[in-house]
Formats: C-alpha cells, structure tokens, sequence
C-alpha cells in the first residue's frame, strides 16, 4: 500500500508505465488514498474552482464510421439534425449572459466547405454579438491545416478538442474501419498540427473498450504526457446497440469498474499534470447520477453544461443512458450549481478558465 508522499514521488518524478498501471489496478484502501491525494493537488494548484464550457451539439451528421459511437454514419436509426443559425446564437448568448465565459461547439465530423464556411460564419456571428467576449472550444473532429489556422488566428477560437480515443495504434485500428478516413496517423498528425498553431490543445481516451487492457490505459496517460497537454477529457466507454462494437458487449467489463477506473484515470492524470484541465464527463454521469460531481471531487475541473435545445437532444446519442435529455439549458444550469455546490466547489462564472500549463509552456518557451 502506498502512502500520499509515496504516490506523489511515484507519478511525479519520472512515472514508471508500471507504477501507473499498479495505482489505476487500486480499489478500495489504496484507491482512497489516490484519490484523496489528487483532490489535494486540485487544490494545490487550480484550487476548487470549476469553469463551465456551454456545450453546444451543433449537429449528428458525420461523415465518420467509429465502430463504438451512436451517431455513426451508417446509424439509419435515428433522425439527423443541424441546428440553425439562430439556435446558435441564441445557445452562445445565453453562455454570455448566465457569465458561463464559454462554450464548445461539437458535432460529428464533416470537412465539407459548406460545413466549415458554415462554422465560420456562425464563429464572426457570435464573436459579434457577445463582443468577442466568449471563450470557444471547438470539437469538430479533423480538419485541414487551412481551416484550423483561420478558426484560430482570424476568428479567436482558443482551444480544440480530439480526442486520440487509444493511444495503441492496434486498439485503434480494431475499433475503427479500416480505411484512410480513420487513419490513427492522420488523427496524431492533427494534433500535432493544433501543437503547432498554438491552439490549447485537448485529447483523451475511452476507458474499458473492448480489446483494451489497463496497461493500454498506463500508456495512454504516458502519451498525454509525452504529447505535453493542455487539457483531458476522457469518460468510460459505454456500449451503444446500433454500433458494431455491441458485439462485444459481453467481455466488456462491469460498468462500475469502468466508472472506477475512470476515477483512477482523473486522479493520476490531475496528480501527475497537476495544473491542466480536465473534464467531468457526462458519461460518467450515465453509469452514476453522481458521476460528474465524483469526477470533480478527483481531480475534474471543467463541466459542460448542457445547451442543445430539448428537441435535438435524443438524436445525439453517441451512447445509451446520456443523461439530460428531457431537460433545458436552464434546468441543467441550476441542476449543475446545486451539484457543484455539494462537491465544496465554486463555479468560476464570468472567468474564461483557460488552462494554466498552457500558459505555463509559453513561458518555458520564452525562456
Ligand atoms: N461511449 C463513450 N464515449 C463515446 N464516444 C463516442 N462513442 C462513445 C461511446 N459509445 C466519445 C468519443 C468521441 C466523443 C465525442 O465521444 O471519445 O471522441
Ligand atoms: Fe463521428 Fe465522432 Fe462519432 Fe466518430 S466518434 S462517428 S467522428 S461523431
Ligand atoms: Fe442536465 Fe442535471 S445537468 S439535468
């Protein structure tokens, strides 16, 4: 059993792949003092505070086949949606007024250049009527170099989320088709590409997915650091019937040692990259109503409140058991402070809440 002194010196000075996959193995006794080691480091060094990213689910047309994820293109079950212009804007303007400071905008990923004239129209509209106020997070898959430049340097857009969804090139081929759309390469270069244009940049991995080991999971949090990143957002893979993945749905394992592991994953990551960003997913409150607020209370430091309008909210169902779905943005505002509130943190309203390694690494650049 390790101690809290002995966790910090295991992760924070030269994690051994070992080590990681030992303390994310940790269940009761020794996963309560992990956890309450990396609630310690949250305080330390990004104090209890948690920013709110407005989440807009902009729309469920993807020109994408992932084998684990609802809204895949081959899913004829379910209604395919675009929100209008003016949902947006009434979504992004209810962020600014409620002091939300930001937003994120998702949807499955198209590289048409209707989609993105689109996305960038929509970006001028929004930095005009909340005087370029709004913090915005995009997480519109991969997209070219082009594009990214443009949303960053003309249009202000200030961190990108892409998840690596596996770090283990293998994993990752077994889980996507296998053609150049779905190149595990093609997604590595694009984060090194969102690197490269300065953008703060975000990724992360499903947790308990078919085929994957937790050694897989001790490597992935060595790329995170490798790749030296900005922010973390990374839930438990939950099943999906009308994916191919549902095959599998049987050697996965038990729910609740996804959600666990998850908590592991939260606590390293926060005790070994101490001032990062690091999302509460809404998939961890699908396996446990208090999931988001646990994830919080490990280490979490960003929640997505949820702003799609009702009606749109059942077709985007990436997995089963998405929780909010017969709730509006302000119901999930109020349901969101009241749950905070109990974890004993603040919400940093009216604060953008950029990551402070970001900022920390321009400095080290500087230097
Ligand atoms: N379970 C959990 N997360 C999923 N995602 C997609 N499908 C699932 C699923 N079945 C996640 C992927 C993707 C993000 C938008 O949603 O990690 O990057
Ligand atoms: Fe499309 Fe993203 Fe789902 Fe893949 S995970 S099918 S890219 S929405
Ligand atoms: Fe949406 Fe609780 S966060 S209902």
């Amino acid at each position: 059993m390790y101690d809290q002194e002995k966790i910090i010196e295991l992760l924070q000075t030269n994690p051994q792949k070992a080590d990681i996959t030992d303390l994310l193995n940790a269940n009761e006794g020794q996963q309560k003092i992990l956890l309450k080691t990396a609630a310690d480091v949250k305080s330390k060094y990004v104090g209890n505070i948690v920013y709110f990213r407005g989440l807009v689910e902009y729309s469920n047309i993807c020109g994408k086949n992932c084998k684990y994820c609802g809204i895949r293109k081959d899913n004829k079950k379910l209604c395919r949606y675009t929100m209008t212009d003016q949902e947006v804007i009434d979504a992004a303007l209810y962020a600014h007024r409620e002091k939300y400071a930001s937003i994120a905008i998702q949807a499955g990923e198209l590289n048409t250049e209707k989609f993105v004239g689109k996305i960038t129209s929509l970006l001028e509209r929004i930095n005009a009527e909340t005087n370029n106020e709004l913090g915005i997070t995009l997480s519109l898959g991969e997209q070219s170099e082009e594009t990214l430049k443009m949303w960053k340097e003309k249009l202000g857009v200030r961190r990108y989320l892409l998840r690596i969804e596996t770090s283990n090139r293998e994993l990752y081929e077994k889980i996507h088709p296998n053609d150049e759309k779905h190149s595990y390469q093609q997604r590595l270069d694009t984060l090194k590409l969102l690197r490269k244009l300065n953008y703060q940049v975000g990724t992360g991995v499903m947790i308990g997915l078919p085929f994957q080991t937790v050694e897989n999971l001790a490597e992935d949090i060595l790329f995170f650091k490798n790749f030296d990143v900005d922010m973390i957002g990374m839930g438990p893979y939950i099943e999906h019937s009308d994916t191919p993945l549902y095959e599998y749905k049987d050697q996965l394992l038990p729910l609740a040692e996804r959600y666990n592991l998850t908590l592991n994953m939260i606590a390293i990551c926060r005790i070994m990259f101490k001032d990062i960003n690091i999302v509460a997913s809404t998939a961890m409150q699908a396996i446990d109503p208090k999931g988001r607020e646990e994830a919080i209370m490990v280490g979490a430091n960003i929640i997505m409140p949820n702003l799609t309008p009702q009606k749109f909210r059942e077709n985007y169902l990436l997995y089963q058991n998405k929780p909010c779905l017969n709730e509006d943005a302000h119901h999930c505002k109020k349901c969101l402070e009241k749950r905070i509130r109990l974890t004993g943190n603040e919400i940093g309203y009216g604060e953008w809440g950029d990551a402070k390694h970001y900022f920390s690494r321009q400095f080290r650049k500087l230097k």
